[in-house]
């Protein structure tokens, strides 16, 4: 079982966000799950320019390291979305991240899997960064099992406090990998999104025809 965590902040090694996402990870660990995180910022992330070219053949023009990424999420059984905030939203490091996976939610490529939000913040906004990745998981079919935030107020020792919580919450999803977990929002939410992008997948079945067998295997085109 392996769980990958995306971690948005330029920090890197020294980010907050990094080592409380961290906590999750050595949770999972503990519960027998292969772990593993990338700072987004080690990779070519290109914004979206909205050429739509990717609703062709799931494609994107530019040339950089985010299908390597998109891969990378296939192969994991649960995702952590990892940012700090960034004037009371993501960082846009992780937001243009976001815009990249339009086609990947549109197509519901990673529906199934589990996850997770982590945010750390000097001292508001954590909730609704949490709150707003989970709602990205949500839309690209991933259940959430919850997220953690930590308000620092500027001191790293705040982090280390919510380490059991942060644990906690890595071994929940491992649990939910194992033996399944529903929330019956967010499974109303996530029906209802792939209500919306059935049209999507309908119109383009001449070109995504692969996709087009896959949605109705899956039972999501009737
Ligand atoms: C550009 C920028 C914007 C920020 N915006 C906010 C904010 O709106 N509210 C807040 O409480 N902290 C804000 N912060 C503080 C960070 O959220 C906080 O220091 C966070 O823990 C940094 O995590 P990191 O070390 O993982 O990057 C901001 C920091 C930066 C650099």
């Amino acid at each position: 079982m392996k769980i990958l965590a995306i971690n948005g902040s330029p920090h890197t090694t020294r980010s907050t966000t990094r080592k409380l996402a961290g906590f999750v990870l050595e949770g999972a660990a503990e519960a027998g799950a292969e772990t593993e995180i990338i700072d987004l910022c080690d990779f070519r992330v290109t914004p979206c320019t909205a050429c739509d070219a990717c609703s062709l053949n799931g494609i994107c023009v530019n040339d950089d390291d985010v299908p390597s990424i998109i891969e990378r999420m296939k192969d994991a059984d649960g995702i952590a979305f990892a940012s700090p905030v960034y004037i009371d939203n993501v960082s846009g490091q992780m937001k243009i991240f976001f815009d990249r996976l339009a086609d990947t939610i549109h197509y519901q490529l990673l529906a199934g899997k589990y996850g997770c939000a982590v945010a750390t913040t000097h001292t508001s906004g954590g909730e609704n960064v949490v709150a707003y990745q989970n709602h990205v998981l949500n839309y690209l079919g991933v259940i959430s099992v919850g997220g953690i935030s930590v308000a620092t107020y500027g001191s790293i020792e705040a982090v280390d406090a919510a380490e059991v919580s942060a644990r906690v919450l890595g071994k929940k999803l491992v649990d939910a990998i194992r033996n399944g977990f529903s929330d019956p929002i967010q499974d109303e939410e996530i029906a209802g999104n792939r209500e919306f992008f059935k049209d999507i997948v309908i119109e383009n079945r001449d070109f995504r025809t692969e996709e087009y067998e896959r949605w109705v295997r899956m039972g999501w085109i009737g």
